[in-house]
């Protein structure tokens, strides 16, 4: 045996203190202080220390037990089979591991079956059945006493309160997860917000802090499900002999079971599970933090037993974390095309949800109010799936002394004019309209952009080049540059120059949606701009349009129809108006087209996803001609969502609302049908 020194018994002290306080956080408090992610990282480091020098082990160490003391107000239940925990791999050749061992320890050149499984993020609970009827419902608590909660968990109508069919032993403990659907727990932190409670940091802590009152009430208010995924105490009667007969047998008394479970013939179609249930992971509409596997005979499982805090025969295979911890170096503050001054984190480059972040925005001055961030501070970021990363929250206590707080400057950064911010808006604002050169180039940016004038080869750069040299102070300058001013610019060569002068010439034929959604009026996005293309026609008629006249519009709302009015009443706005014109930017005359004889003229469409056949554009355009509405985003007003290969959030948000999605190929035949294709 390898002896442990005096810096490893340090070593090994400080991280059962700092597993301890983390543990007391999450399981006592459901108020945990760091990531999951970092919590494993001490836990393995404790058990490898351990393993090294099994002297260190002590009978207080977090790896010889499951979790912390239940409170104390619940009335204690003693479970008669231990619940027990899994342990972890985190990479294919540690699953492999796993699977050798099984083969090592059963001596047997038979093959092992697999049932895989989603790991659930909720709370794991035990349910008991006498006679068929629900009589007790417990936590796992430290794993042989939880907490009693069945009242708790009768206002779950996912919980069964008697079984269906027949065959069922007289006693049956039901064992499986209470987990908060992303959507549900989305809505639960906006209800606790509007009424000043504290939000839920993760589903786990809703599930908990949901189930754990003293009022059931209240848990009967909260989203919660239960997926069932095994059995702990049988008496008086048999199950099955593989655990995914037993499964199936759950789902036939009434228990909701995961549908994506699967069986698998060995290590490597579990890893294929792994890999496809991964790439699905944000187009679920709960939150998995990685994939069980469990030994399918019971036989087997049997022979296979238990070490301290686990079974032998299951294993859970962790998804990369979507949550870690680093440091904010910096704030700084970047002006948007509409003067909105977005204050944005430096952040200590670290690797989270697949990719290196190193910036995250922090929204508005209210955003930093209630993070309550200072420089220097130790963040929790969050990246899942392909959304933005941000900041869900710090960590006060390891904030240095001294660390400044974060302050909207009174001045832009760029143009210097003052920074206003209107009583009730989040959004501070710099003063410099058009006279700052950032919201200069966000402009010029978004007016040739794809969707606006498609003008090719103006990229970010040269548009900075462009204004800070001074060769162009609005989007009508452009249409007046010459080739030989750009050759100028840096890395850009007489032939490229030519290029772009050509593509600013082509974009001067448009259609009069793109036109004015080019123009970057407050609030106007694509689907307004068609909107009012559609009603109006003309840009006279449009300019002529009142505040009134606008509301009467479907779907111009009050806010769209004055940014409208203001943004036309502005006389600097009216003369890069006029330029342009004078620069012959033309668009057909309307097809005399009564939109509402239109085959999708009462349809509000989302596509989400990538397709395959044709660009989310194209597909766009397509529906658009056909008179649908094609939105950006998932309301309960979406008649239907086309969701293409990887669809995440809008997905997920779509079938917790019941809005019906379809495939590609039903988005395919459904243009055909039309004549598009
Ligand atoms: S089986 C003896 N299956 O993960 C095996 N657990 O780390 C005990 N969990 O306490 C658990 N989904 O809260 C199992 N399909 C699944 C699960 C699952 C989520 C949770 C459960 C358990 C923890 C173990």
């Amino acid at each position: 045996m390898n002896h442990s020194s005096a810096s490893d018994r340090e070593e090994a002290q400080a991280l059962r203190a700092q597993l301890q306080e983390h543990n007391y956080r999450y399981y006592v408090l459901d108020d945990p202080s760091v990531p999951d992610s970092e919590y494993d990282r001490l836990f393995q480091r404790l058990l490898a220390l351990e393993q090294a020098h099994p002297d260190l082990i002590t009978q207080d160490s977090p790896t010889q037990r499951v979790g912390a003391a239940p409170l104390a107000a619940f009335k204690q239940v003693q479970h008669r089979v231990p619940m027990l925990s899994l342990d972890n791999v985190f990479n294919a050749a540690e699953l492999l591991a796993f699977e050798k061992r099984i083969h090592d320890r059963l001596k047997s050149e038979v093959p092992v079956d697999f049932v895989c499984e989603p790991k659930l993020d909720g709370l794991a609970v035990s349910l008991l059945y006498r006679d068929g009827l629900f009589v007790q419902g417990a936590t796992r608590g430290d794993g042989e006493t939880g907490e009693d909660i069945t009242q708790n968990l009768r206002t779950l109508s996912t919980v069964p309160l008697r079984l269906m069919g027949e065959g069922f032993p007289s006693e049956l403990e039901v064992r499986g997860e209470v987990y908060m659907p992303k959507a549900g727990l989305a809505e639960l932190n906006q209800r606790q917000t509007s009424a000043g409670d504290k939000t839920f940091a993760n589903p786990r802590n809703a599930a908990a802090g949901s189930l754990r009152q003293l009022d059931p009430r209240i848990t009967a208010k909260r989203p919660l499900e239960l997926y069932c995924y095994g059995i702990g105490h049988v008496a008086g009667g048999t199950l099955p002999a593989r655990h995914s007969a037993i499964l199936a047998a759950l789902g036939k008394w009434g228990f909701r079971v995961n549908p994506e479970i699967r069986s698998a013939a060995n290590a490597a179609e579990c890893q294929r599970y792994y890999d496809a249930l991964l790439a699905r992971r944000d187009a679920l509409a709960y939150d998995i933090d990685g994939v069980v596997y469990k030994v399918d005979e019971l036989a087997l499982q049997q022979r296979l037993g238990f070490v301290s805090r686990a079974p032998r025969w299951a294993i859970a295979h962790k998804f990369p974390a979507q949550e870690e911890i680093t440091r904010l170096l910096d704030v700084e503050f970047q002006v948007g095309r509409t003067g909105a001054v977005t204050p944005v984190a430096r952040l200590e480059p670290v690797y989270v949800g697949g990719v290196t972040v190193s910036n995250a925005t922090l929204h508005n001055m209210d955003e930093v109010a209630r993070l309550d961030i200072h420089v220097g501070d130790t963040v929790v970021v969050l990246r899942a799936g392909d959304v933005i990363p941000r900041i869900v929250r710090v960590l006060p206590e390891r904030r240095p002394p001294y660390a400044p707080v974060v302050m909207l400057p009174a001045a832009c950064p760029v143009c210097g004019s003052a920074i206003t911010r209107e009583e009730g808006e989040a959004v501070a604002r710099c003063s410099g309209g058009l006279f700052c050169p950032a919201q200069t180039k966000e402009a010029i940016k978004h007016f040739s952009a794809r969707r606006a004038m498609d003008i090719d080869g103006l990229g970010d750069k040269i548009v900075d080049q462009l204004v800070d040299t001074g060769l162009v102070a609005s989007v009508a300058d452009l249409y007046s540059l010459a080739s030989a001013s750009l050759a100028a610019l840096e890395r850009m060569g007489e032939k490229s120059a030519d290029k772009l002068v050509a593509a600013i010439a082509k974009s001067r034929n448009t259609t009069f949606q793109r036109f004015l959604f080019a123009l970057g009026i407050r609030e106007v996005g694509e689907a307004t701009a068609q909107t009012l293309a559609r009603h109006y026609e003309t840009l006279d008629a449009l300019l002529r349009a009142d505040e009134a006249s606008l509301l009467e519009v479907p779907d111009i709302g009050p806010v769209s129809a004055r940014n409208i009015v203001q943004f036309f009443a502005q006389p600097h706005n009216r003369e890069v108006l006029d330029r342009l014109l004078a620069a012959e930017i033309h668009w057909p005359a309307p097809v005399k087209a009564d939109v509402s004889a239109l085959p999708l003229s009462d349809q509000t469409l989302v596509l989400t996803g990538s397709l395959s056949q044709l660009s989310r554009d194209e597909a766009g355009d397509h529906l658009r001609a056909l008179g649908a509405k094609v939105s950006g985003s998932v309301s309960k007003n979406t008649t239907a969502v086309y969701a293409g290969e990887k669809a995440g959030s809008k997905l997920a948000r779509a079938e917790s609302l019941g809005i019906p999605v379809y495939t590609e190929d039903e988005l395919m035949s459904l243009l055909r049908e039309h004549g598009r294709l």
